[in-house]
């Protein structure tokens, strides 16, 4: 028998995500495990159990945990779901660490080894493995399509023998994967679009996706992308000439989408409730950003709220699962690849380089101890802190009830990609 590979279903009610698909269950069997899918795992990805039981896959229970040398989800474990693992267990997930030390130091004492998937570098190698690219790109396409829902008027130009129906102009603050992905959706919907960013990078990209870039481009623009690619925070005198340059072009706006992310640090404010006040009524805002903080004053986590002016507000939480089908694929995949480097392929048995530059990276914990420098702090936890913090309470109540209707669905063979 080999060592056993177990795939949750996630606890999380806005959670309708599953982080194996039949195609990576099919490739762990070929790495010599024994995959065990709970049952209805993949449910809210319309992956139904006897999909993954056709590829080889037992359908178990959650108290199979118990039997896991590797447990793949999404999202960090719960401290219930901590007390069902082996100690030694390798578990590999989206674990959303900063800020949550606790849950962190939980992990350490449940004895397991915990991989944050979010921290996988940004190298070459390690490209297929990445899940904020994964993810982000499905939601900044959804965010366009949530838009496009909320939007009481059509996108494209029509002219028509009635008349010509005017195309919806978009901004898009922040072109960051997710941000690239709107841009090239709002563009395919036939939308007039533009887009902002602080990296001078972006200016080649969003241009070569047909749409116009916005952006003060003074000495410290020239200077905002850190060597790993990201933004830096920008002073406060950056931030006012921004949004001078914004709020003019924001009041002119129908739709604009914010993705704008900061690594380590709470998302930057682009929209002001002056400029959403300065929007025609009907207009749509999406904040992507808004479960870190949010980039619109107004934006309400797991809500879709109408201002005074009759702006809509759209802050939908887990956009990605709002895709689930075809985001758990991906996701799925990315967590393979990963798996599959720590797998010794002779012996068919789970052997984790601690050496690697990805487990490196990505281990937070291990041998009973926090061991990411990035959680030092978590590392000084006294063993009798209580409980972690659950995942699940960062999920205020959903704002649509997609993802459930979703489950509710008939099971159509597979997602889309
Ligand atoms: P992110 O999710 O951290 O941020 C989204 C966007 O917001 C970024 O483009 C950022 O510059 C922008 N932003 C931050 N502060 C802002 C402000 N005040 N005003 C306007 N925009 C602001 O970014 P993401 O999507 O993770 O991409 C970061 C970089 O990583 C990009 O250069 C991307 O091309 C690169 N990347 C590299 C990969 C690889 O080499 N394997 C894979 C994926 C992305």
């Amino acid at each position: 028998m080999g060592q056993i590979v177990f795939i949750p279903r996630e606890l999380d009610p806005n959670e309708p995500r599953v982080a194996a698909s039949p195609e990576t269950v099919k490739r762990l069997a070929g790495l010599g495990f024994d995959v065990i899918v709970e049952k209805g795992a993949g449910l809210g990805s319309r992956i139904p159990d006897q999909d993954f039981a056709a590829v080889g896959a037992a359908i178990g229970t959650a108290a199979d945990a118990k039997k896991a040398d590797v447990v793949l989800k999404v999202r960090r474990p719960t401290d219930a779901e901590l007390k069902g693992y082996k100690s030694g267990a390798a578990v590999i997930a989206i674990m959303d660490p900063y800020g949550n030390d606790a849950a962190v130091a939980a992990m350490a004492r449940a004895g397991i080894t915990a991989f944050s998937m979010e921290f996988m570098p940004r190298i070459t190698r390690a490209q297929v493995m990445d899940v904020l690219s994964s993810q982000a790109n499905l939601a900044g396409y959804q965010a366009v399509i949530d838009a496009a829902a909320e939007y009481d008027r059509a996108l494209p130009m029509m002219m028509t023998a009635a008349g010509t129906v005017p195309a919806a102009k978009t901004f898009i603050m922040g072109v960051g994967v997710a941000g690239l992905q709107a841009i090239a959706t709002a563009r395919r919907l036939g939308a007039v679009v533009t887009a902002t960013d602080v990296r001078p990078a972006v200016k080649e990209q969003v241009q070569s996706l047909g749409a116009k870039f916005l952006a003060v481009e003074d000495e410290e623009f020239k200077a905002a992308e850190t060597a790993g690619g990201y933004a830096k925070e920008m002073s406060k005198e950056y931030q006012a000439k921004q949004a001078a340059l914004t709020a003019e072009h924001i009041a002119k706006q129908d739709i604009v989408i914010t993705t704008a992310l900061i690594p380590g640090r709470p998302a930057p404010k682009l929209v002001s409730a002056a400029m959403v006040a300065s929007m025609k009524p009907g207009s749509v805002i999406v904040d992507l950003a808004v479960e870190r903080g949010g980039n619109v004053e107004g934006a309400v986590p797991g809500k879709v709220v109408t201002t005074e002016n009759g702006v809509k507000i759209v802050g939908h939480l887990n956009v990605p699962g709002r895709v689930a089908a075809s985001a758990s694929l991906l996701y799925a995949k990315n967590l393979y690849a990963f798996l599959e480097t720590m797998v010794d392929k002779t012996t068919k048995t789970l052997a984790i380089k601690r050496d690697d530059e990805l487990v490196k990276a990505t281990m937070l914990t291990d041998g009973g101890k926090v061991v990411h420098p990035n959680f030092a702090k978590a590392a000084e936890e006294p063993r009798t802190e209580p409980a972690a913090v659950p995942a699940t309470t960062m999920v205020a109540e959903a704002a649509d009830p997609k993802p459930a209707a979703r489950k509710k669905a008939a099971a159509k063979p597979k997602g889309t990609a």
